[in-house]
């Protein structure tokens, strides 16, 4: 029997579902992409039929697992600093286990139990429903590892835990794995060839999300334009499907439509999206209903076409500038973001003006900026040298982060005068007697609580603004409610 436990932590309320004859206790903690998060809570629902519900004591856990990122060097050294903590605590609880999931158990493979013994379990993101029979390995003195990928698995058949939930807003996974092989990233070694998962059971996600009360799904993949189901297996096998396959196949934009229809009450949103696989058809999708959100996380990496190029982005600045033109044109109020990596490998000062120059031009709500960190094992690492100065790469990147954050607060200002719809997911960070909420562009909202309550759609007036925050005052109930 399920039940639903509330706990204060931090002033957050945290819901966990629990299964009442779970006896074990499971610590789960996760770093890096959303993904990883999403499929820790595939993991706790595996755990969940083995006995596990989950803790936020680490104290007291029977089993630790921590999902890693490998993306930059400095993830895996906070990775490292944790597992070095789980082993002290383990050494006053000997019986305690330790395992490492995801990207870095990947790419590190036997390492970490050959040589480092800090680890009685590795498991790549593919293999996770092996689990179960690894924990017997454990349990029996072997060494517990699989790190195979897979060209089929999507974990559609299970239901995830929720973990650290707000109950109002979910992540839904609908692509593994990443065919892009940009020249710097690790993705596409540790979570191995882009596969999409089956539509039905991605609506049946939805729907049980929908029925216990949830009014927002993020629908993620490391590439989700790129999504494309047929009834076969990766993405690059799509040439020899059948033609009922290629009749009866399911793309993004359809994918996002019938999200869109199916559920009218519920509103969604998508990460991430590569500009070469973003095609109009999506932002028409987009267009069409009013509970698609208005945001596009549009990754560039650099403003230069020549560094695109050596980073096997396969299209060049103008392509892109073209592509926000469109969708600005379809969609005047959108909000767009981007990622940016400062100080590949040959980036002189021209190209880094044309990094600054494109983000002027495209005006991004939000950023997430990067030196670059050479990551072995990548197209990049094995023919170019890393050769921009640490000092070079912190100066560029600091001028980025600025002129990003002088746009941000530019963008900002924009809703000032506006009335915009309204989440609630939360309780203000800053304030007891205000909710917290974003509006369709992704901005944060806060306004007096008043009668309202989480999980509600409001309009709020906006009022004022901080760079990042919305301030104003409810009105009422939205279309959405
Ligand atoms: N498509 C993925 C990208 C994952 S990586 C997604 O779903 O978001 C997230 C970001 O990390 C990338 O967009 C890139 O800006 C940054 N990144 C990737 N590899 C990097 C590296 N070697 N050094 C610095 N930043 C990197
Ligand atoms: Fe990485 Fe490029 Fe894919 S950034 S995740 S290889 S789109």
């Amino acid at each position: 029997m399920e039940k639903v436990i509330e706990e204060q932590k931090q002033g957050t309320s945290l819901i966990l579902d629990q299964q009442e004859n779970n006896t074990k206790k499971l610590f789960i903690e996760s770093y890096g992409c959303q993904m990883n998060f999403s499929d820790s809570e595939i993991v706790a629902s595996i755990l969940a039929n083995e006995g596990y519900n989950t803790t936020q004591n680490l104290e007291e856990a029977d089993l630790v697992l921590v999902n890693t990122c490998s993306i930059r060097d400095k993830a895996e050294q906070t990775i490292r600093k944790r597992l070095e903590k789980y082993n002290a605590v383990k050494s006053i609880n000997p019986s305690m286990k330790v395992g490492v999931l995801g990207c870095m158990a990947e790419r590190l493979k036997s390492k970490f139990l050959e040589e480092e013994k800090i680890v009685d379990m590795v498991v790549g993101p593919d293999a996770y429903k092996d689990i179960p029979n690894l924990l017997k390995d454990v349990g029996e003195g072997r060494d517990a590892i699989n790190v195979i990928l897979s060209k089929e698995e999507t974990y559609g058949d299970i239901a995830p835990v929720r973990l650290n939930s707000n109950g109002v807003t979910a992540f839904v996974s609908i692509t593994r794995g990443c065919d892009n092989m940009c020249t710097f990233c690790v993705v596409p070694f540790t979570r191995g060839r882009e596969r999409s998962r089956e539509p039905q059971s991605i609506m049946e996600e939805i729907k049980d999300l929908h029925q216990r009360g949830f009014k927002e799904v993020t629908l993620l993949g490391q590439n989700v334009d790129s999504y494309l189901w047929y009834g076969g297996g990766l993405k690059k096998d799509y040439d020899k499907a059948t033609d009922i396959q290629k009749a009866t196949a399911v793309d993004f934009a359809q994918l996002l439509d019938m999200c869109a229809t199916s559920f009218p009450k519920m509103r969604f949103r998508f990460s991430t999206s590569n500009p070469q696989d973003m095609h109009d058809e999506v932002i028409h999708v987009m267009a069409k209903h009013h509970n698609i959100c208005k945001y596009i996380h549009l990754p560039v990496q650099s403003g230069s076409t020549r560094i695109l190029h050596e980073m096997n982005r396969q299209h060049t600045r103008e392509e892109y500038m073209d592509l926000v033109d469109r969708i600005y044109k379809i969609i005047p109020k959108i909000s767009l973001s981007q990622d940016m990596i400062t100080g590949f490998p040959t980036e002189t000062e021209e190209d880094h003006q044309d990094t600054l120059s494109l983000m002027e031009y495209v005006k991004y709500d939000f950023g997430y900026m990067f030196a670059y960190s050479e990551r072995p094992g990548t197209m990049a690492a094995r023919k170019m040298e890393d050769d921009v100065p640490e000092v070079v790469k912190k100066r560029r990147l600091q001028e980025i982060v600025d002129l990003q954050q002088r746009i941000a607060m530019e963008r900002t200002k924009r809703f000032v005068g506006d009335t915009v719809e309204v989440l609630i997911e939360k309780t203000s960070k800053r304030s007891d007697e205000h909710w917290s909420g974003r509006n369709s562009q992704n901005t944060t909202v806060v306004f007096p609580k008043e009668n309202y309550k989480v999980g509600d759609f409001v309009l709020v007036k906006v009022s004022d603004c901080t760079s990042a925050t919305l301030i104003g005052e409810a009105v009422g109930y939205s279309e959405m409610q």
